[in-house]
């Protein structure tokens, strides 16, 4: 079977290597031996192997009835989307790894799929090598899924990681994932969240069967994150995450990304650096827990050619028949509940019995060594409720949500 791949980047490399080097064994589970013909990359790789495969021109792998997988790691919607698209109508299934194509044009590029007979696969685009949407299509098929809360951006936990663990600030912490290779070009994506709203994107469309519109979700980076919120997470005996969950809320789905509190009795706590980890709760099976390396060459590129060897396998069958393209209304953020620890600018004991009569049964927090400042931790109120009740203090310098 001969494939073609968009990229020659990180993950093309890797998609690439991995053929190489488990050649056999992918022939075997395959049933056929799977050869890169192509790779589409506006550069040139003069003096290594890649180049004799390299092309610039993509009617090359269109119009080539030889190719019958393309794999598209170029990143970005377009022109990923237009080459996505006239793939699939050239009766090629497609592979992908790419979270920004999938949130956007998932539902409409599974349609094409189906119309067209052939698989658009995109395990890789959500939690890296970590197998969670095989996991939710066809493993938890006999569960509602009533939450799911992953740590599915590896930049930020590594970055949570060390301001906790070492007290490091923000930039010095960002300068050091950068460094290491795991943020993307621009680390706004990662930072401000947008990369776990894809994810979580497409986690909510597929337990939910419907499209879910990341535009949608209310996204809250890690970017105001500071060194005396972590004082105040050690205080609480908790820690600092970014979570990107979705929470079945009665007949509706709620969908948030932002920093939370988490309890050391909670299963993402202990989730540290580049890993990601996918907390999943069924309505039947209880709690379930997906943990691994959620980026980096191999760990994707292992992802996208397990999706690969899928779509040889699965010729005449849609794989990924659990999405259609009706729209999913999600629930009001305001309208969701849970508690919240808020940092006060002053003196408690000035500000304990109006804090007490707005907010309720409060818990006050003082973290060891902070002055002019202190905390408290709020009852479960609604997010709404939460912002009307905190709207006349000026004193409020921080808000983090707490999960439970
Ligand atoms: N920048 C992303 C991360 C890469 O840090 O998780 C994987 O999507």
């Amino acid at each position: 079977m001969k494939i073609a791949v968009l990229g020659y980047g990180t993950v093309g490399s890797g998609v690439v290597e991995v053929l190489e080097v488990n050649r056999d064994l992918i022939t075997r589970r395959a049933g056929k031996e799977i050869d890169v013909k192509y790779v589409l990359d506006l550069r040139d790789f003069p003096g290594q192997k890649i180049q004799e495969k390299i092309i610039h021109d993509y009617n090359v792998i269109l119009n080539d009835p030889e190719i019958e997988i393309v794999v598209e790691v170029m990143g970005g919607v377009e022109p990923a989307n237009t080459f996505v698209s006239k793939a699939l109508q050239a009766k090629k299934s497609v592979v992908t790894s790419n979270k920004a194509l999938v949130a956007k044009h998932g539902s409409e590029l599974l349609a094409t799929a189906r119309k067209n007979h052939v698989n658009f696969l995109f395990e890789a685009s959500v939690g890296g090598g970590i197998p969670i949407l095989r996991a939710l299509g066809s493993s938890l098929t006999a569960d509602e899924i009533e939450e799911i809360a992953g740590i599915l951006n590896g930049t930020t936990n590594y970055m949570m990681t060390k301001m906790f663990y070492e007290g490091a600030d923000y930039e010095t912490v960002l300068k050091e994932a950068q460094a290491n290779g795991y943020a993307e070009a621009d680390p706004t994506a990662d930072v401000e969240g947008y990369d776990a709203c894809r994810k979580i994107a497409i986690l909510s469309s597929i337990i939910s069967g419907k499209q879910v519109d990341f535009e949608e979700i209310y996204t809250e980076g890690i970017s105001k994150i500071t060194v005396e919120d972590m004082l105040y997470a050690k205080a609480m005996k908790m820690t600092i995450k970014l979570i990107a969950e979705c929470k079945r809320e009665g007949d509706r789905l709620s969908a948030c990304v932002a920093p939370v509190m988490l309890p050391a009795e909670h299963p993402l706590y202990s989730v540290n650096d580049v890993f990601n980890a996918v907390f999943v709760k069924g309505n039947m099976l209880g709690d379930a827990m997906f943990y691994g390396s959620g980026a980096g060459k191999l760990p994707t590129a292992s992802a996208v050619v397990a999706d690969v060897i899928a779509a040889a396998l699965n010729q005449d069958k849609d794989v990924m028949n659990f999405w259609t393209g009706e729209k999913l209304e999600l629930e009001d953020r305001r309208d969701t509940s849970r508690r919240f620890l808020v940092r006060m600018a002053g003196n408690k004991e000035e500000l304990q019995n109006r804090i007490l009569a707005d907010f309720g049964d409060v818990t006050f927090v003082q973290p060891e060594g902070l002055t002019g400042e202190f905390g408290f931790v709020t009852p479960v109120m609604t997010e709404g409720c939460y912002e009307r009740k905190a709207d006349s203090y000026e004193e409020i310098l921080h808000m983090i949500r707490v999960g439970e």
